[in-house]
């Protein structure tokens, strides 16, 4: 995957980092993130076609606020400041950055200069374009909206630079010194909020950087398939499948690559959805390329999590007792005739690995992964074919892939499954009608239209008075949960029509005895999480 041009997104701690990298990478140009403070050294080595800073909640005046390599400026490759990003290049380089009178939040229409009023339309659409603005704002209108968020502005251009925007309240929106290749905005091209801003980030790279439009999924198809088939050679590989969307594709991608060398375990703790199990083994039981086993390991974890009220120590059980029964399946594939797996593979994606300090040298963090298992079973390597993928290529390579449309569009699943989503105690009743409530949720949303990113029941805990027919009940409550997100770190609750949540409330009440009342959770993140537990 590292062959092509590459684009690196230096982070100072803005929210759209990532959405930054996929832009990038929509417009067919291969894109890595890497810390702020990276060394110029460094970026001279990954010899990246282009930077993009990205924006940062930090003013340039604090004395904690990140900077980058001065060094960077002078290596001769394009860099492109958002926010943040531009101050900070501004201050580094001898301008000066103040705080405006007003703070400039929402989108706001700018007047760009698009190189338009001063060359003719042949010039336009060069390269080397001359008049301000024309290679960075080619081919925009003169007048956009676009998406401000600071209080802090450029004051004072420096040396070499001249202003390319402007809005009502920000004189310098954008800036740029075309001899070193060096260009600002102080807003946010990769939103959607700003009109054409995915164009301003085309022409940074094509205009800019030269990118060629050399980043395709097939071939990272293919280079992964290659890449796996070196690494493997005839030995076998090993795969925790969760049936979630990364190590479903995880699997298509390793069996297509090795077929035959794979053998994928699930296992079964007993609190995955409802038919769930079941269309797993539908899906990957069935080719004989995967291997597929199934384990059964329901009533282990029930004994284990028996009395458990703790959410922190059901999760810290389900863990453990899943590596556990990893293992055990792992030695028994050993003792089989064909001696030690000595390949581990995981589905582990790019954003997993940006949280844990980018794919330089980088260790895994385990909690969002069911147990941290290649710590405790000794496999020689470790197999992540898709740790340089955002989860919408992944999406897109499972497609590619043919793995089905229902298993593709997944929704995130917990590691540790429904025992997060039954309040106190899990015992089988709460999760059976748990299970039975959830999967007449999910029905009812689907049914009309478009899903919000997760939705889901949840058995609260609480009992409520009720009455049916003539008589008085006294039973559990549920709460349905439905969330809108880009990245699972903030959240909105999704505003689910009402016909849709009164037609999933009143089937829940009928259908699932033992629950007299169903709410709806209307809490975003922060100050809630999206799971109750
Ligand atoms: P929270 O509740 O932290 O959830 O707002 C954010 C996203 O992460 C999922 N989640 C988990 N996934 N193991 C997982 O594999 C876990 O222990 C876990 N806890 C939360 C959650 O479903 C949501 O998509």
């Amino acid at each position: 995957m590292n062959e092509q041009a590459r684009l690196l997104v230096m982070d100072f701690g803005g929210q759209y980092k990532e959405l930054i990298a996929r832009t990038v990478r929509g417009l067919n140009v291969y894109s890595e993130i890497l810390p702020g403070n990276v060394s110029a050294e460094r970026v001279r080595e990954l010899a990246p076609i282009g930077i993009i800073f990205t924006g940062g909640p930090k003013s340039v005046y604090r004395l904690d606020a990140p900077v980058c390599d001065p060094g960077i400026f002078s290596l001769g490759i394009p860099v492109l400041g958002i926010c943040y990003g531009m101050h900070m290049m501004c201050h580094m380089l001898g301008g000066e950055v103040a705080a405006g009178e007003v703070s400039e939040y929402g989108r706001v229409p700018a007047q760009l200069d698009t190189g338009a009023a001063r060359t003719s339309g042949a010039a336009r659409t060069s390269s080397a374009a001359r008049a301000s603005g024309a290679a960075l704002f080619d081919g925009l209108r003169q007048e956009v909206r676009v998406l401000m968020s600071h209080r802090d502005y450029v004051k004072k251009l420096p040396e070499g630079f001249v202003s390319t925007a402007r809005t009502e309240a920000c004189p310098n929106a954008a800036f740029e010194d075309t001899r070193r290749k060096l260009y600002g905005v102080q807003f946010h091209p990769e939103v959607e909020h700003t009109e054409q801003g995915r164009e301003v980030i085309r022409n940074f790279l094509y205009n800019i950087c030269g990118a060629s439009a050399d980043y395709h999924l097939d071939d990272v198809i293919e280079r992964q398939a290659a890449m796996i088939r070196e690494r493997a050679g005839d030995e076998r590989i090993l795969l925790a499948l969760s049936g979630g969307v990364d190590s479903s594709v995880c699997a298509a991608l390793i069996s297509k690559a090795v077929p035959g060398q794979l053998v994928c375990i699930f296992v079964d703790h007993g609190f995955m959805r409802l038919k769930e199990p079941e269309e797993i083994a539908e899906t990957f039981g069935t080719s004989r390329d995967l291997n597929f086993i199934s384990v059964n390991a329901q009533e282990r974890f029930m004994e284990k999590i028996k009395g458990v009220t703790d959410p922190e120590r059901k999760r810290k059980i389900v863990g453990e007792e899943f590596i556990r029964v990893f293992e055990e399946e792992a030695r028994r594939l050993e003792a089989g005739h064909r001696g030690p797996v000595k390949i581990f593979a995981q589905g582990t994606i790019y954003p997993d690995v940006i949280e844990s300090g980018g794919l330089f040298g980088a260790t895994i963090k385990s909690h969002h992964n069911v147990g941290g298992l290649p710590e405790r079973l000794e496999f020689q390597e470790k197999l992540e074919p898709l740790a340089g993928l955002f989860k919408d290529e992944v999406r897109a390579l499972g497609r590619k892939l043919g793995l089905p449309q229902a298993l593709v569009e997944r929704q995130p699943f917990p590691g540790p499954g429904l025992s997060i989503r039954i309040m106190g105690e899990v015992t089988r009743e709460k999760l059976d009608i748990l299970r039975q409530a959830d999967y007449i949720f999910r029905q009812e949303v689907e049914k009309c239209g478009e899903p919000p990113q997760q939705y889901f029941a949840v058995f609260t805990g609480a009992r409520s008075v009720g009455v049916m027919g003539d008589a008085r009940t006294y039973d559990h409550v549920i709460a349905l949960r439905a969330v809108e997100t880009s990245d699972f770190m903030t959240c909105e609750y999704s505003p689910i029509p009402h016909e849709v949540l009164a037609r999933a409330s009143s089937r829940i009440v009928n259908e699932v005895k033992g629950v007299s009342r169903v709410v709806y959770d209307i809490t975003s993140k922060p100050p809630a999480t999206v799971e109750w537990e």
